[in-house]
């Protein structure tokens, strides 16, 4: 890639090399959006160039996974989205010879060194908005095969989109080059548009219902005032009577509903920068069939959560190989189910209302919401009605008899005066004698149950100082 750290492309050549040299390459990868798309794009490179290759997902890389792994015959390994942060652990086997690793990852690094290692941390660029595990396997994938491989630009940005990384509006610094190089493929377009999820697939007023976070009086969470809003705008509905998605309309009728939304906000009082949020870069995938989940990332990106959060990671990967058949069904109707979850998550975390710190916010779900995406309801709640967007949250669900998983999640604005949820969560973690790590905006954290309440201690503590 003709991208502006030629450090970064030196290491993804390296990794390439050792990759092209192999016979068989085991690839593992993490178990969300962007684990999954960077298994796809390895996957369909080590295919085109011949090497065969197996997947296998997890939750996290821990010693008994990384056991699991060295336990098979595979002389390289490969993982994807994770590695980095467990680097030490991978170093030891490497020692004793169980394997090589190659690692393309976006995950703060533990300390230790190995020969192949992508990661634009190491490099100075932000893991956390500039590039995600996607798009640093995108960079393995250039550099084994060429420009033969920049279709794959696609899967880079739904992986980086599935991270959150355009969550300021836009994709930034190297993202932004993988998105030129899919347009120039063909295989995405990159245009403003209304930044709401459900753009191809949610009919008009439940689009505009979800609209949560911008919080519109008289349309955000009130179905009938949507449909007076709606109604009062005189758009043409289906012929069978229904209204239609977002896609659907034309140039001049989007350009309607968007000044009317505007109209309102405004008159309603909704601050600017709310309002400012309403439109932003989306991302087609041009290839895709219009009117679906894959058609645009960020659906294509929840799509794929549901189902490697829910232990289906064989179906997502076989959508981002293109299975446009058996797995995308299957997909579909995993995706009913994450969607109920989300829903029912958050109506929880509303209902129960979140204990405030003097530095931090947290609730706490026990069984009730699902480990694995306990995460993603902490981030759709931060800014939500009743949760300050002005205080990190963070959130704990049950992870076993004895341990409780810990998710936190920052908005850009905060990160920018200088907090760092990666830092927060591993040494809040590590005094209570669990582990943790990830990026500034969003981390994740495993500790003992009895372990909570001095957690949430230490966490407000090192907020402070990172805010002070
Ligand atoms: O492993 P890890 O990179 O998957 O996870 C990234 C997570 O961080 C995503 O689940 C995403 O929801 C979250 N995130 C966020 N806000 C951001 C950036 C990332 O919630 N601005
Ligand atoms: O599931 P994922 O983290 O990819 O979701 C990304 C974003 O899409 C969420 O933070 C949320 O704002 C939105 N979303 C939604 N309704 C869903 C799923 C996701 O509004 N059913
Ligand atoms: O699980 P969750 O979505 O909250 O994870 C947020 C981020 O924290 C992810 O990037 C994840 O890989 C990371 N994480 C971590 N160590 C953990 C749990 C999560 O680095 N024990
Ligand atoms: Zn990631």
């Amino acid at each position: 890639m003709t991208g502006p750290v030629p450090e970064l492309d030196a290491r993804a050549d390296a990794c390439a090399e050792r990759i092209a040299g192999s016979e068989a390459v085991l690839l593992a990868s993490h178990i969300d959006a962007d684990g999954l798309t960077s298994a796809g794009i390895a996957a369909s490179a080590l295919e085109r160039a011949g090497i065969p290759c197996e997947a296998t997902f997890a939750k996290q890389l821990d010693g008994e996974e990384l056991e699991r792994i060295a336990a098979t015959d595979f002389e390289t390994v490969l993982f994807t989205d994770f590695g980095s942060g467990q680097l030490d652990l991978i170093a030891d086997h490497e020692e004793r010879g169980a394997f090589t690793p190659v690692i393309c990852d976006h995950h703060q690094p533990a300390e230790a060194e190995t020969q192949f290692h992508c990661n634009p941390l190491l490099e100075g660029l932000n893991g956390a908005s500039e590039l995600s595990g996607a798009g640093t396997t995108y960079l393995l994938a250039r550099a084994l095969g060429g420009e033969g491989n920049t279709d794959l630009a696609a899967l880079a940005v739904v992986g980086a989109v599935g991270d959150m990384q355009s969550s300021d509006g836009e994709l930034v610094g190297a993202n932004r080059a993988i998105v030129e190089e899919g347009v120039e493929a063909g295989v995405l377009e990159a245009g403003t548009d209304l930044a709401l999820y459900g753009t191809q697939t949610r009919p008009l007023p439940k689009l505009l219902e979800y609209t949560s976070d911008v919080g519109i009086p008289g349309i955000s969470d009130d179905a009938n005032g949507t449909l007076r809003f709606l109604n009062d705008l005189e758009l043409e509905l289906r012929e069978d009577g229904e209204w239609r998605c977002w896609a659907d309309l034309m140039d001049e009728e989007k350009r309607t509903v968007v000044n009317a939304l505007v109209r309102r906000a405004v008159a309603s009082g909704v601050p600017s920068e709310r309002i400012d949020g309403l439109v932003g870069t989306t991302y087609t995938l041009a290839r895709e069939e219009p009117g679906t989940e894959l058609r645009d990332a960020s659906e294509f990106s929840t799509l794929l959560n549901a189902t490697a959060r829910y232990e289906r990671a064989d179906v997502g990967l076989a959508v981002c190989l293109g299975d446009r058949e058996g797995a995308l069904d299957a997909a579909r109707d995993l995706l009913g189910n994450h969607r109920r979850n989300l829903s029912e998550g958050l109506r929880l975390v509303k209902e129960a209302g979140v204990t405030g710190e003097e530095n931090l916010q947290w609730f706490d779900v026990g069984d009730r919401i699902p480990e694995t995406i306990v995460g993603i309801v902490a981030g759709m709640a931060l800014g939500s009605e009743g949760v300050s967007p002005e205080k990190p949250i963070v959130a704990f669900a049950e992870k076993d008899d004895e341990h409780a998983k810990v998710s936190a999640r920052g908005t850009h604005v905060l990160v920018r005066r200088g907090l760092d949820l990666s830092a927060v969560l591993g040494t809040a973690a590590h005094a209570v004698d669990g582990d943790g790590g990830g990026h500034d905006v969003a981390a994740g954290a495993t500790v003992p149950k009895a372990g909570k309440e001095e957690f949430i201690a230490h966490a407000d503590r090192l907020v402070a100082e990172q805010l002070g």
